[in-house]
């Protein structure tokens, strides 16, 4: 079976993907710049499936070494593109290093795939690009909304710039995948998310302040028109969210998609409340998180599912793995690595 250029595979979401590769026999190279990552994660892999990726440490900012990279590998089958920075916060403080690093890259990336015989390529999008949906759960027609931050901002630009392509790039076949929001970590518990400091997402900071790390959780906003006041989101178990990657691949190795470019909702179905993950936690952990209810945090929204209908049927993939399976593998995860961020 061919090569399959990951980009940012060291990361949370691209080393769980290299792993499934693998297990479906595919020979992976890896491209990350240990920006958010470590090399560690590659020992992590290897212990689970035997077989160690490929790894070329390089900044995708550096568009000769991009050129390079494809000169020398000139039987990549598939790239999924990965690398970005992801820090909603951090891209408002900096909103220039976020389009550089997530819009030069692509660029880049896209630039060597259009000189190609034939390329396919999966891009990593978010269920951002829908911000407060008008219906729920929400469905790949929905609208696009203003983008709340530069972050969520390249992920749309992003978008258009791959489907701007395709249309003049009849060889160049792409799937955007827009995750919904993804948690937990591998069961042999090698890998998992390595957030840098005080994490901002909600699962990484419930399981680090059960271990102490922090001292109490802040529910943001329990006053939002829910049932039980606090916001809702889509979690999905980083393994099957890497799973999707496989088939997508999967789907335009074997001429399947309806056109050259796609997208696609990565998510369970199923809105859960932040006092319904709290209470998951709880459950499968056997301990009584410290948190207390605060304001609400500027930019949330209230309520965002998938209806993965599109991804179920046209995908053949649906998630397997439920909340309290993710809130388990992220416990164990959190135990295994103890105080270190990365
Ligand atoms: C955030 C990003 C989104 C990105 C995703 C990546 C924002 C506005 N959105 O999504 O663009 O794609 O991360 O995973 O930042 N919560 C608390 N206390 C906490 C942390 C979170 O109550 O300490 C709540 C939040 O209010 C939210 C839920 O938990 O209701 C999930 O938050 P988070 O994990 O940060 O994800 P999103 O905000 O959905």
């Amino acid at each position: 079976m061919g090569k399959i250029l990951v980009t940012g595979g060291l990361g949370f979401i691209g080393s769980h993907t290299v792993v499934e590769l693998q297990n479906e026999g595919f020979e992976v190279i890896i491209i990350d710049d240990l920006s958010n990552s470590s090399v560690d994660v590659l020992k992590g892999i290897t212990s689970i499936t035997g077989t160690t990726p490929d790894f070329e440490q390089f900044d995708l900012k550096e568009k000769s070494k991009v050129q390079a990279f494809f000169k020398k590998h000139q039987d990549i089958e598939g790239v999924i593109h990965f690398a970005a920075s992801k820090a909603v916060g951090e891209s408002v403080e900096k909103p220039l290093l976020y389009y550089e690093n997530n819009i030069n890259t692509l660029v880049y990336v896209l630039q060597e795939l259009q000189k190609l015989e034939n390329a396919n390529f999966i891009f990593s999008s978010s269920c951002t690009v829908y911000g407060q949906a008008d219906e729920l759960p929400i469905t790949e027609n929905a609208p696009i909304k203003f983008a709340e931050s530069p972050y969520g901002n390249t992920k749309q630009i992003g978008e258009e710039i791959i489907r701007d392509t395709c249309k003049v790039t009849q060889h160049l076949k792409s799937i955007a995948l827009r995750y919904f929001n993804p948690i937990g970590a591998h069961h042999t518990t090698k890998i998992g998310e390595l957030p840098i400091g005080v994490p901002q997402n909600l699962v990484p900071f419930i399981t680090q302040t059960a271990l102490g790390i922090r001292e109490q959780l802040s529910v943001f906003g329990d006053d939002y028109p829910t049932p039980d006041g606090t916001c809702i989101r889509d979690y999905i178990h980083v393994v099957d969210l890497a799973k999707a990657h496989v088939v997508a691949l999967q789907r335009l190795l074997q001429n399947k998609n309806d056109s050259n470019y796609e997208t696609f909702n990565i998510g369970t179905g199923t809105g859960s409340s932040v006092l319904e993950v709290i209470k998951s936690f709880e459950k499968v952990s056997g301990q009584k998180l410290n948190y207390k209810i605060a304001n609400r945090r500027a930019g949330d929204i209230i309520s965002a599912y998938a209806d993965t209908t599109k991804a179920n049927s046209q995908l053949g993939w649906k998630t397997k793995l439920t909340l309290d399976d993710a809130m388990k593998s992220a416990w164990e995860w959190q135990l295994t690595i103890k105080g270190k961020d990365k």
